[in-house]
């Protein structure tokens, strides 16, 4: 699920295939670079990892013009065949595409009767459609052009034409692309990441656009063929921050990058007075808004989760959490005056946009709380609200799940103190408390170490169990444990397991209890001695001031509101350890990419 493409006079393999492996990180199970000298184009293909792909490839062919691909199988298995880039029959003309083509058997119906097509991908039929036209006698940006107004779905594209050595013919619809500029050369890429080791100048690149990318010049294209110009930005991205450094994993890296996320968010949102500073359009939206819909996937939604209470409990604006790939297809009743608060790490995750797109259409205002400046959601969206987590790279999210919360928390004391609610608590100092807390777990990972030890050598299962926010929490905590160690795991509202869930306690059934809430304290462990009593083995984890004798693990003490920022870093440890115990890829774990660009 990425794109890179090279032009210009250096040697393009091995820019390709850094570029490459800089995109692992978003998950993928085959990859692939077409590559052009000045007589012929080749490509290379492989199932797996890039370092197997590097196996693959020719070092001493010598070329300068070229395009690569990592492939999260959507239509067709992982294999070397389905691997990108594809073909056309006649060998002509070479493509990489990122996306779903749904019209994928009408194109071949109505253009392809006797071609043989060799993969199950429909991106081979969109290379035959171009090379079908281009014999009949159209040019390559003609046939390019009509191909594209044929397709429907989602694409990110990138053409080679061997007949033609000085261009990279380049189109985008839905799925991310940008543009590179550079000393006599130019690039495209799916994530300005991938690009840093040779440019940080970019160019975005609009749906519907196509582009005659060449090693000195960019020529932009609009649907109707006029010229588009456009300004170049710079990447505020430190090359250095994409680096692991001492730690083993990217995920270790980022939970102990999480106090300095929490100060670097303390210091963006206020300002000299030390009064919570946002964009007074955002404040606008918030004031003018009768309800919040909050609209996210995966570790996202569960942030949201706990923003929804921030925003009723501090601001009294009733919330609506919603999963965005269920809301778009069967969207609720909404209020008159609906403010959409996309929350998105990567900002590109497709089922997020497509509500996007729909609401847009029904004139209702939008709010992108994202990690990335300038991604789709980003841009697409009224306003925009930044992480500041610095880039996560690991596919299960850590440092942007507690930026998140914290980003909302600002946001919610924000619409209070507007709408004129006084909360009674000072936020800022809250927070500053919260990262004093999260240090201080990151420190006892060796504890928590061997909570895994325990719990969780040999299990085939586990629960996680809460009330109120700790529910919340458990949710991700159980997600973060499926995700990388493959441990099958569940997140419960404490009272509800009794209704059915229980029957699958066992003698030794893993529970982590999450007991951080006054309110609910006493009940949370009245219902993990209810699985107790059937066999679990229960690992309560409670907070100082609510501690009880027997508890496996005490978080610092914060105030009640903030205890997911803490109590999440000590199940993100309690998943890392489980995956590394078991030999897992921590940072890819099989399956799963990190920002989801199809629906
Ligand atoms: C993917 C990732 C998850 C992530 C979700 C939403 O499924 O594997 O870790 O939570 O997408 O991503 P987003 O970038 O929108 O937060």
């Amino acid at each position: 699920c990425g794109i890179v493409g090279y032009i210009g006079n250096d040697n393009v393999l091995e820019i390709l295939l850094k570029g490459l492996e800089k995109m692992e990180y978003r998950g993928y199970d085959s990859a692939g670079i077409g590559v052009r000298n000045d007589e012929e184009v080749k490509v290379f293909k492989e199932k797996g990892r890039i370092r197997d792909l590097r196996e693959k490839v020719e070092t001493d062919f010598d070329a300068t013009v070229g395009i690569g691909h990592t492939r999260w199988a959507t239509h067709g298995v992982p294999n070397v065949v389905n691997a990108h880039p594809h073909q056309s029959t006649n060998g002509r003309f070479t493509l990489v595409h990122n996306g779903v083509i749904e019209n994928y058997e009408q194109l071949k119906n109505d253009h392809l009767g006797d071609v043989e097509l060799v993969s199950s991908t429909d991106t081979e039929i969109i290379v035959e459609v171009i090379a079908k036209l281009a014999d009949e006698g159209m040019t390559t940006e003609e046939a390019f052009n009509r191909t594209l107004g044929e397709l429907h779905g989602s694409y990110a594209l990138g053409l080679l034409d061997e007949e033609d050595p000085d261009v990279i013919y380049v189109a985008k619809n839905k799925s991310p692309l940008l543009l590179g500029k550079g000393e006599d050369f130019n690039v495209i890429t799916s994530d300005a990441m991938a690009m840093l080791q040779i440019t940080n100048e970019f160019v975005e690149l609009m749906d519907g656009e196509v582009v005659l990318l060449k090693k000195d010049d960019i020529v932009i294209k609009d649907k109707e063929g006029n010229a588009v110009e456009r300004d170049s930005y710079i990447a505020e991205i430190d090359a250095g921050d994409i680096e692991k450094g001492t730690y083993d994993h990217y995920m270790l890296k980022e939970i102990n990058d999480q106090p300095a996320a929490m100060r670097k968010i303390i210091q963006e949102y206020q300002d000299e007075d030390e009064n919570l500073k946002i964009d007074p359009a955002i404040i606008k939206q918030l004031r003018d808004a009768d309800r919040l819909y909050v609209i996210a996937a995966g570790t996202s939604y569960h942030a949201g989760l706990i923003g929804k209470e921030y925003f009723e409990k501090w601001a009294g604006v009733p919330t609506e959490v919603h999963v965005a790939s269920e809301f778009v297809y069967n969207t609720p009743m909404l209020s008159e005056k609906p403010l959409f608060i996309f929350i998105s790490q990567s900002g590109e995750t497709a089922d997020s946009r497509a509500v996007l797109v729909e609401i847009k259409k029904l004139g209702h205002q939008s709010l992108t709380v994202t990690n990335v400046p300038g991604s789709t959601l980003s841009r697409e969206a009224d306003q925009t609200l930044i992480l500041h987590a610095g880039p996560e790279i690991a596919v299960a999210s850590t440092k942007a799940y507690t930026a998140q919360i914290a980003v909302l928390s600002i946001l919610a004391q924000v619409a209070a103190r507007e709408l004129g609610k006084d909360t009674g608590i000072n936020l800022m100092t809250e927070l500053a408390k919260v990262t004093t807390a999260i240090t201080a777990v990151i420190d006892d990972a060796p504890a928590i170490e061997q909570i895994v030890n325990e719990y969780l050598e040999t299990t085939r299962n586990a629960f996680f169990i809460g009330r109120t926010m700790d529910y919340y929490v458990g949710l991700e905590g159980a997600l973060k444990l499926k995700e990388i160690s493959y441990i099958q795991a569940e997140g419960f509202a404490g009272g509800e397991l009794k209704h059915g869930t229980i029957a699958l306690i066992e003698e030794n059934t893993p529970v982590f209890a999450l007991a951080t809430q006054e309110r609910i304290n006493l009940n949370i462990r009245g219902n993990a001695q209810e699985v107790e009593a059937r066999g679990a083995k229960v690992c309560m984890i409670s907070m100082e001031g609510l501690e009880q004798d027997g508890d496996t693990y005490v978080i610092p003490h914060v105030h009640e509101m903030l205890t997911p920022l803490v109590s999440v870093v000590v199940y993100q440890f309690i998943a890392y350890y489980a995956a590394l115990h078991r030999g897992n890829d921590v940072d890819k774990p099989r399956n799963l990419a990190k920002s989801v660009t199809v629906e």
